[in-house]
């Protein structure tokens, strides 16, 4: 007997919502998460689609690429980001040789990212060198997010962070490899560090949506990695990405007023105090009231426990 959907699941974002806002003509925005508190701000803010991305390495644990990523990291944090977000979609990245390699491996892992994970999809990399993976996940009824141009796994055989496509003959490649990611059944595909024009052009030849990342306003949605869009790093931030607000000032100067406030003995101040009945105290410490120290004179605003 099938059960009917909780008001969350019923709630939930798919790959049919995604295609609607794109058929509507509905620009999509999409940022990464990693984390709980950070998924649940986002989600709240009516994010659609988020990216648990295997730039999870570099942004939060602090590795010199994303290559070191491991199933086991994107797991954890992807079933993370799936307890925050109530509503949006969440597409966890599957991380280097994760696929790829065999079929029965990347269906395997791509299976545990939704069954373990609780992600709405899979994102990984590659046009037409992915396609023959990209049909086998989708035919086992896993939604697939391409990922072309840029590719991040690929940093060592690119040699750095440059556009990508700017040839007639890395242009048309390009252009294939778009073409062969949704031939193969993928329901949106990342345009990374693309020329403008050339990712407008792709966008208009293909029915599923781009989410572009350095590739210009012409791509059907946007995705940025939320730690340059916050301004949390002092670290580079890239030139595609745009700061909505410094929280590494933010941060900074909360903690720098805690710290402060700690070591000048105002924190914690009264608000944050509780009391207890002094007889109590008394029969704890095995004294009577007239042995009472006058120096325990805390005011009397504060409310004892029990009457809390
Ligand atoms: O890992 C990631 O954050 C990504 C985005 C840059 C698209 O793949």
């Amino acid at each position: 007997m099938s059960q009917a959907p909780s008001p969350e699941q019923a709630a939930r974002l798919t790959i049919a919502s995604i295609a609607r806002m794109h058929a509507e003509g509905e620009r999509i925005a999409m940022l990464t998460a990693y984390d709980y508190p950070t998924a649940r701000i986002l989600d709240d803010a009516g994010i659609p689609m988020l990216l648990v991305g295997d730039s999870l390495g570099q942004v939060m644990l602090g590795y010199d690429s994303t290559v070191r990523v491991t199933m086991a990291e994107m797991l954890h944090h992807t079933k993370a980001v799936v307890r925050g977000a109530r509503r949006a979609l969440v597409v966890a990245d599957m991380p280097f040789l994760s696929y790829g390699v065999t079929l029965e491996g990347s269906l395997e892992n791509a299976g545990g990212l939704m069954r373990e994970g609780g992600a709405g999809a899979v994102k990984l990399e590659g046009g037409e060198r992915s396609a023959r993976t990209i049909d086998s996940i989708v035919r086992a009824g896993i939604p697939v997010m391409g990922h072309i141009g840029l590719t991040p796994q690929s940093i060592h055989q690119l040699g750095g962070h440059r556009v990508q496509g700017k040839t007639r003959e890395t242009g048309r490649q390009l252009l294939n490899d778009a073409l062969a990611v949704q031939q193969a059944g993928a329901f949106a595909v990342v345009l990374e560090l693309v020329p403008e024009q050339l990712a407008a052009a792709i966008t208009e030849r293909l029915r599923i949506p781009t989410i572009g990342i350095g590739a210009g306003a012409g791509c059907s949605g946007q995705v940025q990695v939320v730690t340059d869009v916050l301004g949390l790093s002092r670290d580079f931030t890239p030139r595609h990405a745009r700061h909505y607000a410094e929280l590494y000032t933010v941060i900074r100067t909360a903690a720098e007023a805690y710290s402060n406030d700690v070591r000048a003995g105002v924190f914690p101040g009264r608000e944050q105090s509780t009391l207890m009945d002094e007889a109590v105290l008394d029969e704890v410490l095995g004294r009577t009231s007239l042995d009472r120290a006058d120096s325990m004179e805390m005011g009397s605003g504060i409310p004892l426990d029990r009457d809390l």
